[in-house]
């Protein structure tokens, strides 16, 4: 299955798997496992964080599969409460040794904490650490508009990513837009809508129609869309459904209609106002 994801050029000779396994609210005991199955299944790409605690057995489930490094994506992310230059390295230094990992395929400032003010000095380490080979592409995570101008006008690297709340009935088209402007890869996470849009009239008739799922509708218009899409579930029989998603072409017009679900319905933080230590 791995074969047939399609890839994402992050520029750099570097490319992720457009579609990816996320570990959100997956508790650290039951990591290994879930990660375990979903490489099994046949994903290639993990989406981790330090804030979500389980970088340790996304680790421990790389080394048990027994997959070349080659073939794997790892992303994780800077939390809050480590953000600002000096702490931002060590942060990074800190998630590498719980991966176990000598190379990071991401890593994302987590959210911009405009109060906190130190997403440009946390970007000149991750800058740094780029430069120093520690990881192979950074970006950044629930950046908008505001903030990623801030960023662009000092930054010595582009953002390779931005990972946004996306689903269709919270589509942040404005956002989307400017990134695809300034050769930022959109990555969409809660892309089920933590499964409240499976159950659109739109979603489920489109589903019908080519005997697939909800979930499988959802992300294949992602996938058409050009997002990278990471869509998190314990369970085995999910995993392999969510991949399911790559083998479903939608039709221009399926597409459009579900685009017109949008509805501001946001799920996680106001990234405006997020501004939570993530650190328990
Ligand atoms: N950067 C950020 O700030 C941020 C924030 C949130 C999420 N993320 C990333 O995005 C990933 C995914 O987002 P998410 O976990 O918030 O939401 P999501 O993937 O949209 O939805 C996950 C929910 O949908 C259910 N589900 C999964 N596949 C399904 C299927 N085929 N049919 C029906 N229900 C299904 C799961 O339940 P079961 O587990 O019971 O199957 C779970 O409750 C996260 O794991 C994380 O890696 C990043």
């Amino acid at each position: 299955m791995s074969a047939s994801t399609p890839q994402v050029d992050l520029g750099g000779g570097v490319a992720i798997p457009q579609l990816g396994f996320g570990v959100f609210q997956i508790p650290a005991d039951r990591t290994q496992a879930a990660v375990e199955a979903a490489l099994e299944a046949g994903y290639r790409h993990i989406d981790t964080a330090a804030a979500y605690t389980n970088e340790a057995a996304v680790g421990a489930a790389i080394r048990a599969s027994g997959i070349t490094r080659e073939e794997l994506f790892v992303t994780t992310k800077l939390r809050n409460g480590d953000q600002g230059r000096g702490s931002a390295r060590r942060a990074f230094e800190a998630s590498r040794a719980a991966l176990g990992l000598d190379v990071v395929d991401l890593y994302l400032v987590h959210w911009p904490s405009p109060a906190r003010d130190l997403y440009r000095e946390s970007w000149t380490d991750l800058e740094d650490v780029l430069g120093e080979g520690g990881v192979r592409a950074i970006g950044v995570s629930n950046f908008l508009i505001p903030h990623l101008e801030r960023l662009l006008a000092s930054a010595r690297v582009v953002p390779a990513v931005d990972q946004l709340e996306i689903h269709p009935t919270f589509q942040q088209r404005e956002v989307v837009a400017f990134c695809r402007r300034e050769g930022i890869a959109v990555e969409a996470y809660s892309p089920l809508g933590q499964g409240a849009d499976l159950e659109s009239p739109v979603v489920t008739g489109i589903a019908a129609t080519h005997g697939a799922t909800p979930a499988q509708v959802v992300l294949a218009r992602h996938l058409a869309l050009g997002h990278i899409v990471i869509p998190k579930t314990e369970r085995p029989e999910r995993m392999r459904e969510n991949l399911g998603a790559l083998e479903l072409a939608l039709t221009p017009d399926e597409v459009d209609r579900m685009s017109g679900l949008d509805a501001g319905n946001r799920i996680g933080g106001d990234p405006d106002t997020f501004e939570i230590s993530q650190i328990r």
